[in-house]
């Protein structure tokens, strides 16, 4: 059972709509100093709108497969595009990595940690799985701040681990988070499947 739509206070996370794809790329483009030193995907960009498209699509087939959940963030009050998010299978069974990403004219306002903290109560519990994790490059201070702020354990540090093949690679703090530590996590949350029946 998979969460298509999710909304905070503020926020609305909802699977990506391969219509969307020029908003998505407006963004992004907007973005590229700011994402470049932390999103290994950002060096390939930009893109062009038709990659957008089969990126989108691929994003929605994943999700229909409930293989890979990426998210597009929106603003409830505009619905304008204010970032991206996603739960991740990528660290094996039993768990969801969570990743993030705002757009530079939103930031500072916690609306990072208004859908990481979505995210974990959807992973913990609609996906049932016992370990939520936040994957960041110790020197980017401002992701750091995202787990720490919603009670994630800093559990390791790995050397040269972040990055794409033929990049340089980064450091890697894994900040973790177990199913029976999230009684501390409060705050609204709406969340509805593909047909629109509410789950959380
Ligand atoms: C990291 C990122 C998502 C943070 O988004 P944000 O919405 O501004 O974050 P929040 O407002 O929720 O901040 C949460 C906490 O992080 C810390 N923080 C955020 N920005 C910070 C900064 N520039 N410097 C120091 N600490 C910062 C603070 O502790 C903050 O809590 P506080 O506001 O109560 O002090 C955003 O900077 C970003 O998109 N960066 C580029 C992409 C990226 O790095 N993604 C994550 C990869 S792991």
């Amino acid at each position: 059972m998979s969460a298509y739509r999710i909304l905070t206070a503020r926020l609305e996370l909802r699977c990506w709509h391969p219509g969307e794809a020029a908003r998505l790329k407006a963004c992004i483009d907007d973005n590229l100093e700011h994402l470049r030193p932390w999103m290994p995907w950002a060096h390939e960009e930009p893109t062009p709108v038709k990659d957008k498209v089969q990126l989108l699509r691929r994003f929605r087939s994943n999700f229909d497969r409930d293989e890979d959940f990426a998210y597009g963030i929106f603003l409830r009050s505009d619905d304008r595009v204010v970032g991206g998010a996603g739960l991740h299978r990528r660290q094996g069974p039993g768990s969801l990595e969570i990743g993030y990403w705002i757009d530079r004219h939103h930031l500072g306002q916690g609306l990072a940690t208004e859908a990481a903290l979505a995210l974990t109560r959807v992973a913990f519990e609609l996906h049932q799985v016992d370990r939520v994790e936040i994957r960041v490059d110790p020197a980017n201070v401002a992701s750091a701040g995202v787990p720490k702020k919603l009670g994630f354990q800093l559990e390791a540090t790995l050397r040269r681990r972040l990055g794409l093949p033929g990049q340089k690679l980064r450091d890697c703090q894994i900040y973790t988070m177990f199913a029976a530590e999230r009684p501390a996590l409060q705050a609204p949350l709406e969340a509805y499947d593909a047909a629109g029946e509410r789950l959380i």
